[in-house]
């Protein structure tokens, strides 16, 4: 395997600590430190802790050879409805990839993708779905991902 990454392994609930810390660096380098990390961090652990015990929610770490955590991104299992591309209704939203500096273009975010999408198929999903950086779409792009418009409208969370 390519060094540094030693092994790519199923996250359980006390790895939750790592999973934040990964989606919070991802904020940070994606340019979006603010003081309202803190408190998303605080839910995103509920909410991790509450979903990855029932399989509502997944994830994947990847270790280098001294069990040290070099990435790791997070996955939701949802529901959708059936469609002609998704007939069986179920799908892996990935979010929160990060890999530490150091450690990147040795192809360890392409390990974990690569391993969700796999994990995917064998829970019988029809679908990987994300949202990509610019610097993470050429990674997904060359892992078969395709761009497809979609359109959202955040609220005001102090409205
Ligand atoms: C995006 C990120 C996860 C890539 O991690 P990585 O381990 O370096 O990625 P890999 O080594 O597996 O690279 C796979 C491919 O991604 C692309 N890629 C990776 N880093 C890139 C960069 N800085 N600029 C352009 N393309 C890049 C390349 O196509 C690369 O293939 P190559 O090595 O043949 O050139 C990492 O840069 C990161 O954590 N960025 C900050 C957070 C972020 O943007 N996360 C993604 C959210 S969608």
């Amino acid at each position: 395997m390519i060094e540094p990454l030693a092994r790519i392994r199923q996250a359980d609930v006390a790895d939750v600590p790592i999973l934040v810390e990964a989606r919070r660096r991802m904020f940070v380098d994606m340019g979006d430190d603010c003081p309202a990390l803190d408190a998303v961090d605080a839910a995103s652990a509920a909410w991790l802790a509450e979903r990855i015990p029932t399989g509502a929610a997944s994830g994947l770490i990847a270790e280098d050879a001294d069990g040290r955590w070099i990435g790791a991104l997070s996955v939701r299992h949802e529901d959708t409805p059936p469609s002609a591309g998704n007939p069986a209704g179920r799908q892996s939203y990935v979010f929160g990839l990060w890999v530490r500096h150091e450690c990147r273009r040795r192809g360890v975010a392409r390990a974990l993708v690569t391993a969700a999408v796999e994990d995917a198929r064998e829970r019988g999903e029809g679908a990987v779905l994300l949202n990509a950086t610019d610097v993470g779409r050429p990674l997904y792009e060359s892992l078969g991902f395709e761009v497809a418009p979609a359109m959202r409208l955040f609220f005001d969370p102090a409205s």
